[in-house]
């Protein structure tokens, strides 16, 4: 079965026309696409395309690649309002709030967890978000860490073992001993159903030797890094993500020169999760900075019941465009090729010949309405692998 839709004001590609592979930002106006068999099979001026067995007439508005989450926590019970609503009436906020969440979610029994899931990754859907990453990192016992990414597993391929989220309390005075479960009988469990490993390197978190450890341990058992870093000050979390090789840094807030330059000089993308400083009344990470610098940038949710409880990528490209002065196009690659980068896919983020037909068609006729109408619903439609969600 093949699909043409037509008549699109504008479509965001991020590859060349004719193109097999992600490039940079790209649009084609008064354009058309053929999906077949799920992937893209031509883009180009809507007077030149060819027949298809179904016809979508989009009446000139946008269309772009579906959005890539590439971080966030969606295995978890409980909720954390009164937190939010105390940080916003003056408190900081702390990875203390972490350990509440830890108790509610091992409490819960699986079908709470599911459910929880389900809705969250049905939000992220009805957003025009395609593709998600999602983190264990709530449950800090071997059975609950393996449970949680059981459960991510039934609802995205890009499962995350976050065992060093926070040291649990029971191993408050023993944290070595923490560090060598995750290394070791919790990474047992949880590596045949993970396809990365993720370590908080912060202050109150894990240090840069802890990380090194739980990373390596992580690679030796074929998964691949990605760090939380420089989240909640300066600290050697970007620089342990980059000597590890990692995919992504992530939060990327407070960085140094030397932070930056090891950035662009390395594969790792840098990943700004803008809701998290919205939601903590923190400083917006320097994109301006990271740009200037060529480090590859991407935008991430960081979907979570503490830091950041949106599930909105669109609400995300609005924060990076007017706080972090991203244009709307540098923002848009950033939530759509830039995750795919940070996931290391080739085959989604872009609308090149051969990707993934993951398509979010927009009730605006350009990308910039999605910062320039915030907060309104404009998601027009979804297709997921040529399939109309
Ligand atoms: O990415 N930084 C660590 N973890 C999450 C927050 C977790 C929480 O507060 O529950 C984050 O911001
Ligand atoms: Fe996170």
């Amino acid at each position: 079965m093949s699909l043409l839709i037509t008549n699109i004001g504008e479509l965001v590609t991020n590859a060349p026309r004719g193109a097999a592979a992600p490039g940079p930002f790209a649009t084609i106006a008064d354009a058309a696409i053929v999906l077949d068999q799920g992937v893209v099979a031509w883009t180009g001026p809507a007077a030149a395309a060819p027949a298809a067995d179904e016809v979508v007439d989009a009446a000139g508005r946008a269309l772009l690649p579906g959005f890539v989450d590439s971080h966030a926590h969606l295995v978890f019970a409980g909720e954390r309002g009164a937190e939010f609503a105390a940080r916003m009436a003056g408190l900081p906020y702390s990875a203390g709030g972490i350990a509440g969440t830890v108790t509610a979610t091992r409490a819960a029994g699986d079908e709470v967890l599911r459910s929880n899931l389900a809705r969250l990754a049905g939000e992220m859907l009805a957003q025009g978000t395609t593709t998600f990453e999602c983190k264990s990192g709530y449950g800090l016992t071997v059975a609950d860490e393996a449970r949680s990414l059981a459960l991510a597993s039934e609802f995205t391929a890009e499962v995350t073992y976050l065992g060093a989220h926070v040291v649990p309390a029971e191993f408050a005075a023993d944290r070595a001993g923490y560090v060598s479960l995750v290394c070791g009988e919790m990474l047992a469990a949880c590596a045949p159903v993970a396809k990365w490993v993720d370590v908080f390197c912060e202050r109150g978190a894990f240090g840069a030797d802890e990380a090194r450890a739980v990373l390596a341990a992580g690679a030796a058992a074929g998964l691949q890094p990605r760090v939380h870093a420089n989240q909640l000050g300066p600290g050697p979390g970007v620089q342990v993500a980059v000597e590890a090789g990692a995919a992504s840094a992530d939060h990327c807030t407070f960085l140094s020169d030397a932070d930056v330059d090891a950035l662009a000089a390395s594969r790792t993308v840098a990943t700004l999760l803008p809701g998290v400083e919205f939601s903590t009344r923190s400083p917006y990470p320097d994109a301006r900075r990271l740009l200037g610098a060529g480090v590859t940038v991407a935008i991430a949710s960081d979907c979570n019941p503490g830091s950041c409880f949106t599930s909105s990528m669109p609400f995300c490209v609005a924060l990076a465009v007017r706080e972090m002065r991203m244009t709307t196009a540098e923002a848009v690659w950033a939530a759509t090729a830039g995750g795919a980068h940070a996931l290391r896919r080739t085959d989604i983020g872009h609308l090149g010949i051969g990707a993934r037909g993951d398509l979010v068609m927009l009730d605006a006729p350009s990308h910039a309405y999605l910062a320039y109408r915030p907060g309104v619903p404009l998601i027009a439609g979804v297709w997921r692998a040529g399939e109309r969600m």
